[in-house]
């Protein structure tokens, strides 16, 4: 099988095989037909269950394991680049990578460059996929189905990674009625309450309060560490860790479920220890079943071949139009271009993006502006000579303005003509603007940048390593 760095790459009956799986091997003893078999768990942040579960799992399949827990200690100390360090671990017989690490997309990156299986075990605050499976398998256990749930998702909704990807995993099932419970400044990013809503046409409840009225509580430690640097982030983390509690009391003849991916905050416990001997208490039975989980995916990733990676397709960077009679009609301006190339129907007042990202330092040949268009009302028109467009000058004309048409002058008449469109990933010409993504500048990791198109109209992007998406409005693209 492949690798798994986002929940998003299974599918329910998928996720479904894994937990009946799980729960299939928490009932036998360990079988190790993995002998032989190496896993590397690369942990460059600070772990306890996601690394020991995972290790301890190779191990109950006979696997050998190599990697580290924390970057103290390892070249990563000398500015080796995240890259360099995965391929010397598959150079030394890795078999399968564990990989947590602080920067949003690592995981994908890593599955990109290497050749053997990639597990997410947490990248920054984007997503813990692994979490989601046991937390998925916990609630099947204990609850009989995951379809028909009322969930309330409690404190670091913004950071929480766990809770990112648990929002994905339940879009998988049926009728899943979510709450956010988090103040303003702790609320999830919209795009995951989009894309949650998306597939399952409901409505996620926002709320501060505390919502009751549930079978499960997943609660949720505020995530410090990714908190700006400084009094003012530290002012903001004791504000926000004071919120939300559990306790007995609150908690007295009701049934929901308590669950946390833990650990919880021994300064301000979000569940108080009271808590621990009800029957409401999930989560150190959630915890422990994270060990049968992981031996379930370690075992399915390490049965599969790898698939071949797909080689990269060329998409055309415009559609062809129909040439009428070789002349461009309408603005006379359009008649003096003897050889080059003239850019129509650019949006009105997109006439300079156009030159900027074409880097067209010197004055066009041909430069109007809003002037009149019989298909749209106002646009502006672009020429220049001895120039024709390269496929990514023309993806990046597609996405400054979404009707261009492109004609290539050649003695006087229109020699091609096209509109311009974008193909389905944007290879190298957008930056993406999550500081904390893999591929931004300041961290040097030299990851490439890649984009993949969500929807046309209006046009929106998502980063392909940290999933974040971004608007036309906010495109920043690579100078010429
Ligand atoms: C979580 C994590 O690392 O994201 N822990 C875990 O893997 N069980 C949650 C947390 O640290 O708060």
């Amino acid at each position: 099988m492949r690798s798994l760095i986002s929940i998003k790459d299974l599918s329910r009956e998928e996720v479904e095989a894994l937990i009946l799986e799980a729960l299939k091997r928490k009932t036998l003893p360990p079988s190790p037909s993995f002998s032989g078999k190496v896993l590397a768990s690369l942990f460059y942040e600070n772990s306890t269950r996601t690394r020991e579960s995972h290790e301890r799992a190779a191990s109950r399949l006979g696997m050998d394991g190599i990697g580290f827990s924390g970057t103290e200690g390892t070249s990563v100390k000398k500015g080796e680049p995240l890259a360099d360090t995965l391929r010397m671990y598959e150079g030394y017989g890795a078999d399968v990578v564990v990989l947590r690490h602080p920067l949003e997309g690592a995981a994908r990156y890593a599955a990109d460059i290497l050749r053997i299986p990639v597990i997410n075990a947490g990248d920054g605050a984007n997503a813990h996929p692994t979490q989601t499976l046991l937390d998925l398998m916990t609630i099947k256990e204990k609850v009989g189905s995951i379809d028909n749930l009322r969930i309330a998702l409690v404190g670091d909704l913004k950071y929480g990674r766990t809770v990112h990807s648990l929002v994905a995993g339940l879009s998988l099932f049926s009728n899943v009625q979510l709450w956010l419970v988090a103040p303003d400044a702790m609320q999830m990013p919209s795009h995951i309450v989009h894309d949650f809503e998306q597939a399952t046409s409901s409505t996620v409840m926002r709320t501060a309060n505390l919502q009751e009225d549930v079978d499960i509580f997943y609660m949720t430690r505020i995530q410090r560490e990714r908190f700006p640097k400084g009094p003012d982030g530290e002012y903001e983390f004791q504000k926000l860790s004071r919120l939300y509690h559990v306790n007995a009391a609150l908690l007295k003849d009701k049934k929901v479920g308590i669950m946390h991916p833990l650990p919880r905050y021994k300064h301000r416990l979000e569940i108080a220890l009271d808590v621990d001997a009800l029957p409401n208490a999930w989560y150190i039975g959630q915890a422990r079943n994270g060990l049968f989980m992981r031996e379930a995916l370690l075992s399915l990733v390490l049965s599969g071949t790898q698939p071949e990676k797909e080689a990269h397709k060329t998409e055309e960077a415009w559609h062809p139009l129909p040439i009428k009679n070789g002349k461009k009609m309408g603005e006379h301006m359009v008649y003096r271009l003897d050889n080059g190339t003239l850019i129509d129907h650019i949006d009105a007042g997109k006439g300079s993006s156009v030159l900027a990202v074409l880097g067209m330092g010197d004055v066009p040949f041909i430069y109007a502006r809003n002037i009149r268009s019989q298909r749209s009302g106002k646009k502006d028109v672009v020429g220049f000579t001895d120039r024709e467009l390269k496929p990514d000058e023309l993806n990046k004309i597609a996405l400054v303005t979404s009707s261009a048409t492109v004609n290539i002058i050649r003695d006087r008449s229109v020699y091609k003509k096209g509109k311009v469109v974008l193909p389905s990933v944007i290879d190298n010409i957008v930056f993406c603007q999550n500081p904390r993504c893999i591929t931004y500048k300041e961290h040097a990791e030299h990851a490439p940048q890649k984009f993949h198109v969500m929807s046309h109209e209006p046009l929106v992007l998502r980063c392909h390593y940290c999933e974040v998406p971004i608007k036309r409005e906010e495109i920043v693209l690579k100078e010429n």
